[in-house]
């Protein structure tokens, strides 16, 4: 898969659901951090930090905070969750969702399925890595923008590799679990984390493809 053009890349992308069980070479994680640490940031200060966990670590990590999860345990995610949508915004959030459902066939009154969905994402849907970006709280919004495009290269030169990847606000939701099973300092916010491996292809969850807003909604040309 290597040499793939940029833009295939990014159409290739998306967020992986199901993963098949065999980790990733550490050499393969390896060469995708070290490019992806060309992101650019504010006066190159490369305000991140990465944490990779898979194996026991990250079986016991996960078996706490789905315990947490199911026990209704109240979350306190270092950075702040969104509360709500404007309309436009909230249209397209329920719609991916809704969309998202109909391709796994849960119903809109399906509790049961609806809740082991959710539980999966605490499980990083099956995937045998999940890498954790934080950085010092006493930096600034732009730091958290910093750590986006650190993101991004991650996701990209993943796909290009053919190793999925998906993006979980969900697993970020206790961050002291995660503190006390990879050392992440109490200084340090813990942004995201991420789930990796090899896509199961057969899964249905994976056949789905996000929308886009069309090029005209979103770019305004003054010239
Ligand atoms: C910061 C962030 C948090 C996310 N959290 C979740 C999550 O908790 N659960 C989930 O299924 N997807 C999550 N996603 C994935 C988004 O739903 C996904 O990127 C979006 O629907 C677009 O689809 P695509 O990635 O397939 O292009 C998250 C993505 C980002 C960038």
């Amino acid at each position: 898969m290597n040499g793939m053009e940029l833009r295939e890349t990014i159409e290739l992308r998306k967020s992986i659901r199901a993963f098949r069980p065999e980790p990733v070479p550490r050499e393969g994680l390896q060469e995708i951090m070290e490019k992806a640490l060309r992101a650019p940031s504010w006066g190159n200060t490369q305000p991140w930090k990465v944490t990779i966990v898979g194996g026991k670590p990250l079986q016991s990590l996960i078996g706490e905070c789905v315990q947490r999860a199911l026990a209704g345990g109240a979350f306190g995610p270092d950075l702040e969750m969104p509360k709500g949508w404007p309309e436009e915004l909230d249209r397209r959030y329920k719609e991916n969702g809704r969309k998202l459902f109909a391709e796994l066939a849960i119903e809109r009154g399906d509790q049961e399925k609806r809740n082991a969905h959710r539980l999966n994402m605490f499980r990083f849907f099956g995937a045998p890595q999940a890498v954790y970006l934080h950085q010092e709280r006493t930096l600034g919004p732009y730091s958290i923008f910093d750590a986006g495009l650190l993101a991004q290269n991650i996701a990209l030169l993943a796909a290009e590799k053919g190793v999925g990847t998906c993006f979980l606000g969900v697993t970020v939701l206790y961050p002291e679990v995660i503190r006390q099973y990879t050392g992440i300092p109490e200084t340090d916010r813990i942004l995201i984390g991420l789930a990796v491996g090899y896509p199961d292809d057969d899964a249905p969850i994976n056949q789905f493809r996000s929308e886009r807003v069309p090029i005209e909604n979103v770019v305004r040309w003054v010239d």
